[in-house]
């Protein structure tokens, strides 16, 4: 057999404090505005993908946990493999014209790939896998192909794919320009500040039950392009004044104007979703107890210790500094019981060491301004809130070795499903 061609990776999750809505050119995916985002932690939240090119693959295939997906399907997917293939063809031109012997330029960008990925959290949780997914795509396809573009230049091509997965192809902190040129070629991710910042900053993830089918971001946000006159004044005005604060914050490690810009703008973006006609709502009654939860929280503590933020769904994003995340687990774990069938492991891992006992959450309130605020709030139904996962800062994607590898030795899936 001859060399494989192929690579591994893994890429993270990103939650944005600084929301993107709006798309100015929807095939291109360019945004209305500038938005920003924190990396999470691939140890709790990534996609893992392989991609192999080969001359005896007769055409292009995909499989997406265990299922194998039509690519021709989804315009965005075929839009971002063009993209880097077309990138790659440059590169063998380019190894021709520095006169590399014809035999020797590996013409991988003529052969068809087979891709293989697997999100290493439940589809169930009802988190967006999109960022994830694309960031893992591109940055696979940029080691596959060896790519000679910078992290910023490649997050154009998973851009392509879902808007918000450029800014998962960095770790840290992570701004998306919205940039001015039609081409696209200035709107791009950039780092703000890498992981290692602010190792204080954690968050946790309240998976929130939802029977509702939402509308898609892409379909909501254009529907807000069209018919919301709030949304205008958000992307003159406030995005690019909380685009500042928001970078000055995190420079400063400013917990507390970090905290209450992410708040504000996550509110702002529903209201905006509220003034879209008809009008979207993402929320539920378990993430506005949520909001209200932690504004009591920061009241009973006398400082802004806790922030919130939710996309296109009810889940509840919320980060905090360490020191506070024991006393906002307990209140929570208080609060939103879990279901009698779900195990406290899988309701809520501990990946931070944070309960003695997973058996014993909700029991140790210390803080006596907390605890009367658990009391005041009483419980919720049990179920509320399916799951907690709690996080923290993570790195940008990550190439993984051959033995991580997805694909067998004939490029065919390890583990498939019907
Ligand atoms: C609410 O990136 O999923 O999560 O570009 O159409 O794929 P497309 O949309 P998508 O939108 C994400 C919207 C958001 C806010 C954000 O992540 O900034």
């Amino acid at each position: 057999m001859g060399k494989v061609h192929e690579a591994t990776v893994s890429a993270p999750v990103n939650i944005a404090v600084i929301k993107y809505w709006g798309k100015r050119d929807s095939a291109l995916i360019l945004p209305t505005n500038s938005s920003l985002s924190v990396t999470l932690s691939q140890d709790h939240l990534s996609t893992r993908t392989t991609i192999r090119a080969s001359p005896d693959f007769p055409a292009d295939r995909l499989w997406l946990n265990g299922v194998e997906e039509d690519i021709s399907a989804s315009k965005r997917l075929v839009n971002s493999i063009t993209t880097a293939r077309k990138l790659r063809e440059a590169l063998e031109e380019k190894q021709r014209k520095d006169g590399i012997p014809a035999e020797s330029v590996v013409p991988l960008s003529k052969w068809s790939i087979h891709v293989c990925s697997e999100n290493n959290f439940p589809t169930a949780a009802g988190l967006a896998s999109s960022a994830s997914g694309y960031a893992a795509l591109v940055s696979a396809l940029g080691a596959l192909y060896d790519l000679p573009q910078s992290t910023s230049e490649l997050s154009r091509v998973a851009r392509v794919g879902s808007g918000s997965a450029c800014r998962s192809m960095f770790g840290g902190f992570v701004a998306w320009q919205a940039g001015v040129a039609d081409d696209g070629n200035d709107s791009l991710a950039v780092q703000v500040a890498n992981r290692q910042h602010w190792p204080e900053l954690q968050a946790l993830i309240l998976v929130a039950s939802d029977r509702k089918k939402a509308i898609s971001s892409t379909a909501g946000m254009q529907t807000t392009v069209e018919t919301s006159s709030l949304f205008a004044e958000r992307v003159r005005t406030v995005v690019p004044q909380r685009m500042e604060a928001m970078k000055t914050a995190i420079a400063n490690r400013d917990f507390e104007n970090f905290a209450e810009i992410t708040m504000r703008d996550s509110n702002q973006f529903h209201a905006v979703c509220l003034d879209t006609y008809p009008p979207i709502s993402y929320m539920n009654d378990t993430s506005r107890a949520i909001v209200g939860l932690i504004h009591a929280f920061n009241a009973a503590r006398g400082r802004i210790a806790a922030a919130y933020t939710y996309d296109a769904g009810p889940n509840a994003v919320i980060y905090a500094l360490k020191d506070d995340m024991r006393d906002l687990v307990e209140l929570f774990t208080f609060c939103f019981p879990r279901e009698e069938s779900m195990l406290a492991d899988a309701f809520y891992p501990d990946p931070f060491g944070v309960f003695a006992l997973p058996e014993e959450a909700g029991q140790r309130l210390t803080d006596p301004a907390v605890a009367r605020l658990a009391d005041t709030a009483g419980k919720y139904p049990a179920g509320s809130v399916r799951r907690i996962i709690h996080t923290e800062v993570g790195d940008g994607p990550r190439i993984l070795p051959a033995s991580q590898s997805l694909l067998s030795d004939v490029g065919m899936p390890k583990r498939a499903r019907e």
